[in-house]
């Protein structure tokens, strides 16, 4: 340990089992890539400002990209011994062209360093899982739109409630994707803010230039506080609640997934590609993955409760706590991608059978609403029309019978208002095709919402 960087101060080597603890290389050398294409920007700005020479930036910037292609091609592996991934970098870099390597970290501190490489990680993170939700929110389009009449009961409380269309029910996620969407990119715009310049907590006496850096590294906006932008770890902490909302969405389809799926239900069959067996039972066919990504909504809150409570009691500015960040944050990541990237294909191979869910729809009575809106339309108040119905429907319930199949003649027993035409009022197609206000489950109101979707995704 006699050659660790910060080895100077110190006249006796760090405990081995301090050694290990401290270190952060096994989860953060997934962030090299950040670290060196940094660390060249920053080379860039140093010899462009004069504060490095410019021969001795060029040598750096050679170097790093050399570890960079021998990283990627395998031809280098990262040490496990070395305490980070920046460490391990700077130390390979001297290794490989000399005295100009240790001129890197000059007006840089580790600090400044590790806030930098999350977000540069983390924005490159966002997209790839945004693309993700995009396709997600294509496959469910598609599915929607096999499915404009396939009728079936809409729940509250679990209990069958009003006729809707399959198509309608998954539209619904859709909705709630493009809000995932939408505040992945919002949670990447206050992330993109380079805190590079900011060095150990309070700036540097070198004559940096931060736009610089900021302009080569893609940023929209330099950090305005050292303090700040060394110490906060709120982008990572609204990434992992942006992820919390998306697998919680993810969650629901699932659970929704997991019950449809079910003999009681019956509403959709897995491809055996997507479901898994039983040891045991030799019928069974499960719904795992849903399952899974059920368990692993519960995770992924956890590392949004490890963040946020490994911050409340730091004080300013950088604390070694907040190495903890990477573990919970690349784990959300990590999880809600392998999550969509199962879900998708899974959706997409689902067969739907719509004749169970219109057999569903034709029992429960949820054309109950519609019967008292025809004695509306027919000049009732709304209530008393509401009141003769529910006596209708205990009559059916005391016959066995459905509002279909009750006789006209004891509709009329009840109210005289109600003639032949009841029938049509209660058809369940009739019912979804007259719910035609905007958001509704009709289907032209349907296309309407899968046309707002696709412009959203354009
Ligand atoms: N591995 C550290 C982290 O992830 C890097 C920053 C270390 N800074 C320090 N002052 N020890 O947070």
């Amino acid at each position: 340990m006699a050659d660790m960087m910060w080895a100077g101060r110190f006249s006796k080597e760090v405990d081995e089992r301090v050694n290990d603890f401290n270190s952060s290389i096994s989860f953060d050398a997934r962030m090299y890539k950040h670290d060196i294409m940094g660390s060249i920007a920053h080379a860039t700005m140093l010899g462009e400002s004069g504060i490095i020479e410019m021969s001795e930036s060029l040598a750096i910037i050679e170097g790093l990209k050399g570890i960079l292609a021998d990283l990627e091609s395998g031809e280098l592996a990262v040490d496990p011994n070395a305490e980070d991934i920046h460490m391990f970098v700077e130390a390979e870099l001297t290794e490989r062209i000399g005295y100009a390597g240790k001129r890197l970290h000059t007006a840089r501190s580790r600090n400044d360093q590790v806030a930098l490489d999350i977000r540069m990680y983390l924005r490159d993170e966002i997209d790839s899982i945004v693309k993700l939700a995009e396709s997600l929110i294509e496959t469910i389009i598609k599915l929607a739109e096999q499915n404009m009449t396939t009728i079936m009961p809409g729940y509250t409380h679990l209990q069958r409630a009003q006729p809707i269309t399959f198509a309608h029910h998954v539209m619904a996620y859709a909705q709630m994707l493009l809000r995932d969407r939408e505040r992945l990119q919002d949670a990447k715009k206050r992330m993109n803010v380079l805190p590079l310049g900011s060095g150990a907590l309070a700036s540097t006496t070198y004559p940096i230039n931060r736009k610089r850096v900021c302009e080569l590294l893609g940023f929209d906006d330099i950090s305005q506080n050292s303090l700040d932008g060394v110490s906060d770890r709120d982008f990572c902490i609204e990434l992992a609640n942006v992820i919390s909302i998306l697998m919680m969405h993810l969650s629901r389809f699932s659970e929704e997934i997991v019950m449809w799926c079910s003999w009681e239900f019956k509403f959709i069959e897995l491809d055996d590609a997507f479901a898994t067996g039983s040891s045991i039972m030799p019928q069974k066919k499960n719904p795992d993955i849903t399952e899974l990504i059920r368990g692993k909504t519960g995770r992924v809150y956890g590392d949004l409760n490890t963040l946020l409570t490994m911050m409340k009691g730091t004080p300013l500015a950088y604390n070694k706590d907040m190495q903890e960040d990477k573990p919970a944050i690349f784990d959300a990541v990590d999880t809600v991608k392998l999550c969509l990237k199962t879900f998708v294909p899974m959706l997409d191979t689902m067969r739907v059978l719509p004749e169970n869910m219109r057999n569903a729809a034709a029992k429960g009575f949820i054309n109950a609403t519609d019967c008292a809106d025809y004695l509306v339309k027919k000049g009732l108040a709304f209530r008393d029309a509401y009141k003769i119905t529910g006596t209708l429907v205990a009559k059916c319930i005391e016959k066995g019978l459905t509002l279909e199949t009750l006789p006209l003649s004891e509709y009329k027993a009840l109210c005289e208002t109600f003639d032949n035409d009841v029938y049509d009022a209660i058809n369940l197609e009739t019912c979804v095709m007259q719910r035609k206000a905007d958001g509704g489950p009709a289907p032209e109101c349907v296309k309407a919402q899968i046309e707002y979707v696709k412009a959203k995704l354009s």
